[in-house]
Order: structure tokens, then sequence, then C-alpha cells
């Protein structure tokens, strides 16, 4: 059974007529057995990032010329928007050979509710389109979003700010329709919190707004400076000033561009945290340190070694005996939240006790009680151990300390979420005997090639199922 290559993904067929998420059925569940306690030893490439290319593709509606991106990676959410815009009219050619997709915007006409409805639950790039459909159409329905269920993710600063210049929105359920007859005009924003998708929003509805806007309190992650980079080579004016402020000069047009995808920096560290676990030593082509600097140091003081080259990184681990660390997640430039799951798998090897700090999702450690049946201890706790942060107050399990090294054994594991089940893949590669992984189709979400890059490192397992 073991060693054998995961199965093709499903052809993606047709969505059902309902408006039910159809994650399930239209992506398979799949189970992952794994053999674990062996190190994960190769190499292996990192494409485009998973939270970048689909917004690449977004900021490509914002004109009638062609885009072409290069380095994509074949993540769900990429698909997902390229069914999207062929139901809009538009035509994309995805050349997966050459890692490079081809958009042709011209002739797009607004996405008609019931098709819309066909992506309810499904992903949650769809709220970026609010902008680019409300510049090409005047109105737009946005479905109701998907994405990882680890917190409120309310879209509130989303829609406060797209009211603020112009548009006129209202929700339900089934999703958000908006009308701005008279185009969107630039504005003066505030976030009470430096929201990634938020800054994306504003940035695509501002770029062709009547005017200025000013965006204070603005996420400066680099897959934000990214789409910034695509849209200034398309045409736009946007000034990236010190403290969170982004200014947005409205322009009249915007023209197609290339564009070369970002690698995924969350990717680059989950291998890292496998090589980590399992004492491997895993060279990743396409990982840059400028983008991974907060995760370095907290790798090297984890007992973790990497070696920077023109190409990527290479990650190992150095001391023979992991060191417990303590760490908290936040926004850029701080470490991602994204990071921290892989890293608190690697953790429960470490000799003492590591706490982690969780700020920006206020339910995103659910994912540590099959870890700790699987002979992981991993304490949650409701208070703020660290900075205090918006979330101790209200009582969320936000906390952990994470003792070890703790034996990890071969279970039966459900994964809940993208970066919780890569941690339990890593858990699974670093436990005595044989884990069944459940779900592992999420995994498609975030990871590209995922089977062919396990084998590329030597992982002793199978799948049942197609993801
Ligand atoms: N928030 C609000 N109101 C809003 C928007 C956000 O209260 O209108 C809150 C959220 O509830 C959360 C915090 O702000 O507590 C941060 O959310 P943010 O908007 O920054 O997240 P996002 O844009 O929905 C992206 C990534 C996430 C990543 C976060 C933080 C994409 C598609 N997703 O989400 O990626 O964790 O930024 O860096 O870009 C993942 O890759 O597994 C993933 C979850």
């Amino acid at each position: 059974m073991f060693n054998e290559k995961f199965s093709a993904p499903a052809p993606m067929t047709a969505a059902p007529d309902d408006v039910e998420p159809a994650n399930e059925r239209r992506y398979g569940h799949g189970v992952l057995h794994v053999r674990g306690g062996k190190p994960l030893t190769g190499r292996l490439r990192v494409r485009g990032a998973k939270n970048t290319l689909p917004k690449n593709m977004v900021a490509a509606l914002l004109t009638d010329g062609d885009t072409r991106i290069h380095n994509v990676s074949q993540v769900r959410d990429v698909t997902i928007m390229a069914e999207m815009f062929q139901a809009m009219g538009g035509r994309v050619d995805n050349d997966e050979a050459n890692a490079t997709l081809h958009i042709h915007p011209n002739g797009l006409h607004a996405l008609d509710i019931a098709d819309a409805r066909r992506y309810n639950g499904l992903s949650r790039i769809p709220i970026l389109l609010c902008g680019p459909m409300l510049h090409r159409f005047g109105q737009a329905f946005i479905p109701s979003l998907g994405g990882c269920n680890i917190g409120d993710r309310s879209i509130n600063f989303h829609l406060d700010a797209l009211s603020k210049m112009g548009a006129k929105l209202s929700s339900d359920a089934s999703g958000t329709t908006l009308s701005a007859p008279k185009g969107l005009r630039g504005a003066k924003i505030h976030l009470d919190y430096p929201s990634v998708g938020a800054t994306e929003q504003v940035i695509l509805s501002a770029v062709l707004a009547r005017g200025e806007t000013e965006l204070v309190g603005a996420a400066v992650e680099p897959e934000i400076m990214d789409l910034i980079c695509q849209l200034q080579k398309m045409g736009a004016i946007i000034t990236v000033d010190t403290d969170r402020v982004i200014r947005i000069e409205g322009v009249r047009a915007l023209k197609g561009c290339q564009h070369i995808a970002l690698p995924d920096r969350l990717e680059s560290a989950s291998w890292a945290c496998a090589a980590l676990a399992t004492n491997g030593r895993i060279e990743v082509e396409g990982a840059r340190q400028l983008e991974m600097m907060a995760f370095l140091n907290v790798f090297r003081r984890a007992g973790g070694g990497f070696d920077v080259t023109d190409s990527g990184i290479t990650f190992y681990r150095e001391s023979p005996e992991l060191h417990p660390v303590n760490f908290e997640t936040q926004p850029h430039p701080g470490f991602m939240t994204d990071w921290q799951q892989p890293m608190v798998t690697a953790l429960t090897q470490a000799h003492g006790v590591s706490v982690l700090h969780e700020t920006v999702y206020e339910g995103r450690l659910g994912y540590t009680e099959q870890l700790n049946r699987m002979g992981a201890r991993i304490q949650v706790q409701r208070d703020c151990i660290g900075t205090r942060c918006r979330f101790g107050r209200l009582n969320h399990l936000h906390s952990a300390l994470i003792v070890g090294p703790t034996p990890l054994k071969g279970t039966k594991i459900t994964i809940p979420d993208l970066r919780a089940g890569f941690s339990y893949v890593i858990a699974a590669l670093c436990a005595s005997g044989e884990s069944e992984v459940h779900n592992i189709a999420l995994i498609n979400r975030g990871y590209d090639d995922f089977s062919e890059k396990m084998s590329a490192l030597g992982a002793d397992f199978a799948l049942d199922g197609v993801i």
C-alpha cells in the first residue's frame, strides 16, 4: 500500500444546481495513510502563493487587456476563480506545463445570481470581486464566502469601505448584492485592524475610483505589496507610506500586464517545519528569506538551521535536540498566523515548554485536540500569554502551552482546516506506526503537487480516494 502515488485529482465536474456548499462533492474527501518515523529529505519547488495568485487574477478584471501570470501553482482558489471568470464570459488559458495563466477579460458580462450561487461557501476570494465588478458593470452579486473555519471572519471592514466609496449594499445568507450606478469615488478609510482582505478590497476598488483614497491602518503583507506591484505595472498610482498608510490615486483605465507570482512563504515554512520535526533536510526552491524573516528567527530558536542561496532555502535540524520557544502570531512583519500550526507540531518534539499566543484568529487552536490524541501535551488557554490582544477580554481559547518532547502515536485524525491539515501530516510523519489522515482533500487548497512533493522527499504514504 505504501509508496504508491496519489491518484490524480478528480476532474472538475459541473456544480450541482442547488446552492449548498459543495466542497466534498466537487473535490472529494480522500484519506492519507502515513507510516511515520522517516526523515523527509530532498528537494522541491514552491510556486506562486495561494494568498496572492487568485488576487492577481482578480486584478486582471480591472482591464480589458490580457494578463499573463507566471509561476502559477494549481491550488483550488485558482481553479475556482478561473471557473468564475469563464461563467462571466471571459477566457482563462491555464498552461499547467509552463505554470502560466493567460487571462482574456474582454467581453465579460456580470455574473448572474444563479451562477454566482454555485460558488457559495467555496472560497473567500469572491469578496474581492466587488470593486472590479462595480467598475465594470455598476453592480455585483457576491456569493456567501467559504474559507477555513478559524474564527468569526467578518467582512464588516470590506463593506464599510465600499459603502464609504459610494456602493449601496445589502447582504443575506446567500451573499451580498452591491450597486454603484455612479461609479466608486475615493474616500478616507480607517481599518480598526490591519486586515489583509480589507486592505486588498480598498486597493482593488480605489485604483479606478474618482479621486484619491487614503487608507489608514492598512495591512502590509508581502502578498499585498505584490498585488500593488502588479497594479502599478497596469498603470495604477499607489503610494505606500510609513505607519500603515496607503494612498491610491484613481486613474481612468488600466492595461494588461505580465506578472510573476510571489512564491508561497506559507508553503515554504510548512516544509521547513516538516524537516525540523522529522529531523530531515529539505531544499525549498523558491523560498525567500526577506518574506520569511519572522519565521526564520523562531525556526532558529527552536533548533532549526537554514542555508539561503540564490534559488531558495535549505531547512534542517541544526541542534540534536529541539528547543522550546515562546512566540506570538501577528500581522506582517510579525510571525504569521498561518505558520503556527506546523511549528506547534514540530515543538511537540522540543525539550521543554513552548508558549504560543495566537492574536490574529480567535478560533485557530481547536486542531490541537487531535494532536493530543496522538500523544502531544498541548494545553490551550483563554488568557493572553504575551502582549494583551483583542481576544483575551472576549474569553477565547487562543494561547497554548506545548509540553515536549512527547512521542506521537499513529491514529485516525480528521483535518479541520488547511494549515491544521499540514500540521497533521507532519504529526503523522513523526509518529510511530500508521496514521489515517481524513479529509486530505483540504490540502489541495494551499499545497500544490502535494503528493509529488511527499514522494520526492521519501515519505512513506498512500492515498485512498482522490483529492
Ligand atoms: N477581520 C474583521 N473584519 C473584516 C476583515 C477581517 O474583523 O472585515 C478580522 C478577522 O476576523 C481576523 C483578522 O481581521 O480576525 C484578520 O483577517 P484578514 O482579513 O487579515 O484575513 P483574510 O484576508 O480573510 C488572509 C489569508 C489568510 C491569512 C490572513 C492573515 C487569503 C485568501 N487568506 O485572510 O490565509 O491567515 O490573511 O494573514 O489571503 C490560509 O492561508 O490558511 C489563510 C487562512
